[in-house]
């Protein structure tokens, strides 16, 4: 009696479990039939009320149902896996011959480019490259620059102070200092580097610029030397020869000091919209260096003397290519970077 009725169940269970289309419907079919509630507990219970002689032959039957079950079930479950395996292997294929998407190459920024091209020219022409500290001390930004106390620069609203008494520099002027100190004269450096000044930002103002430094100290030099220096800087950069003039202006460092204006290049002269009309573009302050200046960094003005000049390096960006957004230029914005 409970062999035949093990028979039936044994056969009904396979059909399920063979015919399970997914893995919940695989478990359930399990449970069914081999969980702790199912068929094969359920016969097992009963084989207590058999007769002993009738019981040992269940037994055989009951166990091979159960192995054939258990051996359907996990034949099944590999079935599955292997489908999902290679259901995946179809989804995550990868055409290896496919060509690549192609490198797209990144662009040295503008700032970066006039720079090295300035680097390359003053190098050629016998100066040294210097890197200063963003954050100074005071006596370099200002003092050893004959800066007095009661200069603009030295405004709250123009440096930013840091805690600690140092500052954010507020030019490359402090590596000139620096040079003279550790290098001593003769000397002719550049220093480019970013400054920074507390400065309400607009189209034409940022708290973070470029500037590039020169410095050149030796004996007997002249504006006219300074001038022959700052023609051929501007040739370089402009690829063309530019009128320049000198006008007088005022930095504490520089004795005589100068703006220097290049003849406007939009309209070469004549008066436009760039140059106000004027015809003439304010483009470099310079000057011969002031003789406190060498005396503080030790070097003895009677002997040596020199020139020296400051380049907005991020407004002669702006000139060079027109960019008439200041901000543009720390944006990181891809689509202006990708221009240059
Ligand atoms: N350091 C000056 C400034 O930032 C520029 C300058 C440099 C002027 C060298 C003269 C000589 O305004």
């Amino acid at each position: 009696m409970l062999e035949s009725r093990l028979a039936q169940l044994e056969a009904s269970a396979l059909k399920r479990i063979r015919a399970a289309l997914t893995a919940e419907e695989l478990e359930a079919a399990r449970v069914e039939a081999l969980g702790r509630k199912g068929a094969l507990a359920q016969a097992s219970k009963e084989m207590g009320k058999l007769a002993p002689e009738e019981r040992a032959a269940a037994g055989k039957r009951l166990n091979a149902a159960k192995q054939a079950l258990e051996t359907a079930f996990e034949a099944r479950q590999a079935e599955f896996a292997e489908q999902a395996l290679q259901a995946r292997l179809d989804a995550e294929w990868l055409d290896l011959t496919l060509p690549a998407p192609g490198v797209r190459p990144g662009s040295l920024h503008p700032l970066t480019q006039i720079q090295s091209e300035i680097e390359d020219l003053f190098v050629s022409m016998g100066f040294v490259v210097l890197d200063g500290p963003e954050v100074e001390t005071e006596f370099n930004n200002f003092d050893a620059l004959n800066i007095p106390s009661d200069h603009p620069a030295r405004d709250m609203q123009d440096t930013f102070w840091l805690k600690d008494g140092h500052l954010l520099r507020t030019h490359t002027s402090p590596v000139q200092v620096r040079g003279m100190r550790r290098l001593g004269p003769p000397l002719r450096m550049i220093a480019p580097g970013r400054v920074f000044r507390n400065e309400e930002v607009d189209a034409s103002h940022e708290h973070t610029f470029y500037q590039l430094e020169g410095m050149m100290v030796d004996r007997e030099v002249s504006i006219a030397h300074m001038l022959y220096f700052m023609k051929t800087l501007l040739a370089g950069i402009f690829k063309r020869d530019v009128t320049v003039r000198l006008r007088p202006g005022y930095f504490p460092f520089v004795e005589p000091g100068f703006e220097l204006d290049i003849q406007c290049l939009i309209c070469g002269g004549g008066g436009c919209p760039v140059c106000k009309q004027g015809g003439w573009v304010e483009l470099l302050p310079c000057g011969l260096v002031q003789p406190n200046v060498l005396r503080l960094s030790g070097i003895d003005p009677e002997e040596w003397n020199g020139f020296a000049f400051g380049l907005g390096l991020t407004r002669l960006v702006m000139m060079r290519y027109a960019i008439d957004d200041i901000r543009l230029l720390q944006s990181g914005d891809l689509r202006f970077l990708k221009q240059f």
